[in-house]
C-alpha cells in the first residue's frame, strides 16, 4: 500500500508555531513518527508539505497518476477556504482522511467550515499528532475490507 501524507500552510512550523495549540513536536519529528508507524504496517509512505494552494492541488492530482492508495491531509487554513482542494480530492477519488491537530470544532467561527470534509472518508481533530496515525489506521482497515 502506498500512502501520501499532505500538510498545508504553516504545518512546517510545528514545534515553533503556537505550541499551546499545536504542541512542541517539530514537523521533522512528526514525519519520523508517521514513517515508523507505517513501517510496522508495511505501508510505503510519501510526504508533501506546501504553503501554496495550487501546489497542494498539483500534489493531489499527481497522486492519481502515481497510483497512491490513500491520502491523509491536514490542509491547515485552506480547510476553511479552499474549494479547489475539495474539487481535487473529488476528482482523484482516492480515499482521503482529514486531520487537524487542534480541535477546530471549539475554536473560532471561521474554523467551523471545512470545504474538504465532504470529500473525505474520515475526519479526526483534537488528538494532536496522533490523529495522523489514527487516520492511517482507519484507511488501512478500509482498504483491507
Ligand atoms: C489546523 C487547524 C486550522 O484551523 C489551522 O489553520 C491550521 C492547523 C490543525 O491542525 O489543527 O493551520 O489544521
Amino acid at each position: 500500500m502506498k500512502f501520501l501524507i499532505i500538510n498545508g500552510p504553516n504545518l512546517n512550523m510545528l514545534g515553533i508555531r503556537e505550541p499551546d495549540k499545536y504542541g512542541n513536536e517539530t514537523y521533522e519529528a512528526l514525519l519520523d513518527k508517521i514513517t515508523k508507524h507505517c513501517e510496522t504496517k508495511g505501508i510505503d509512505v510519501l510526504f508533501f508539505q506546501s504553503n501554496h494552494e495550487g501546489d497542494l492541488v498539483d500534489c493531489i492530482q499527481d497522486a492519481y497518476f502515481e497510483k497512491v492508495d490513500a491520502i491523509v491531509i491536514n490542509p491547515g487554513a485552506y480547510t476553511h477556504t479552499s474549494i479547489a482542494l475539495l474539487d481535487a480530492v473529488n476528482a482523484v477519488k482516492i480515499p482521503t482522511a482529514e486531520v487537524h491537530i487542534s480541535d477546530v470544532s471549539v475554536r473560532e467561527d471561521f474554523r467551523q467550515i471545512s470545504y474538504i470534509r465532504s470529500a473525505c472518508v474520515f475526519t479526526v481533530m483534537g488528538h494532536g499528532t496522533d490523529g495522523y496515525l489514527e487516520a492511517i489506521d482507519y484507511l488501512v482497515e478500509k482498504l483491507e475490507k
